[in-house]
């Protein structure tokens, strides 16, 4: 895990960085104990802007709207972004992110629990971005699935839950056992779904991208 961890400080210190006031809401997350991407992860979200060129973005887990800023900084200029977030303390600090830093008008941030907001959307979405509870990824899925556009991609963050997912289920504690076990189910299911091609990376804590067939 040391040289693991050595090769992500090495690979993270190539980086050229982002906007400043992205680097101004990082700090910001990380002093109030916000969970947002990762170095690593950024980077590879910045790939993909710049290679897949999503029109319409939907983001499942707003926060403080960090990866949302993120995406909409280093994508197309008539890309969209619609985010979703229930947590009612972060919402308002979303909201005035947004006002400060989304100056093209990109993002719609949606207020309620994904469970439901998911059930309304209509298809059409050429990214979705799943970075919400990782016990729900599995509820969520076939929304997301019912809305992405053949060729869309499907994110999923944090998905090897800091290495306990390879764990057999009695090595993690009693309290993250359902959480342990809709992941790997997740996981099975993006790998076996006959709709989906998808790739598990070890990326900031574990991504997976799958592409609607
Ligand atoms: C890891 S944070 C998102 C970080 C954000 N994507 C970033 O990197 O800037 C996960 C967020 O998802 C929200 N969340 C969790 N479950 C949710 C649900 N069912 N519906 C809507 N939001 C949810 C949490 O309140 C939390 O703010």
């Amino acid at each position: 895990m040391i040289e693991q961890d050595r090769m992500r400080a090495f690979i993270n210190s190539l980086d050229p960085g982002n906007a400043p006031f992205l680097d101004e809401l990082e700090r910001e997350a990380k002093d109030t104990d916000v969970p947002i991407i990762r170095k690593d992860t950024q980077a590879l979200l910045k790939f993909l802007m710049a290679q897949s060129r999503p029109k319409n973005i939907l983001e499942v887990g707003c926060a403080i709207g960090f990866s949302a800023l993120l995406m909409a900084e280093y994508s197309d200029d008539d890309t969209k972004i619609t985010t979703i977030e229930k947590f009612e303390k972060r919402i308002p600090i979303a909201r005035d992110n947004f006002t400060k830093y989304d100056k093209k008008g990109k993002i719609t941030l949606l207020e309620g629990d994904a469970t439901e907001i998911l059930e309304t959307l209509s298809p059409g979405y050429d990214f979705i971005f799943m970075d919400a509870a990782k016990g729900q990824y599995i509820n969520f899925l076939p929304n997301c699935l019912r809305i992405l556009n053949k060729g869309g991609l499907l994110v999923s963050d944090n998905v090897l839950q800091d290495g306990d997912v390879i764990e057999s289920r009695f090595a993690v504690t009693r309290r993250d056992r359902t959480i342990h076990t809709r992941m790997r189910d997740y996981l099975y299911e993006l790998k076996h779904n006959d709709q989906l091609n998808t790739v598990i990376l070890t990326v900031g804590d574990g991504m997976t991208l799958s592409v609607k067939l």
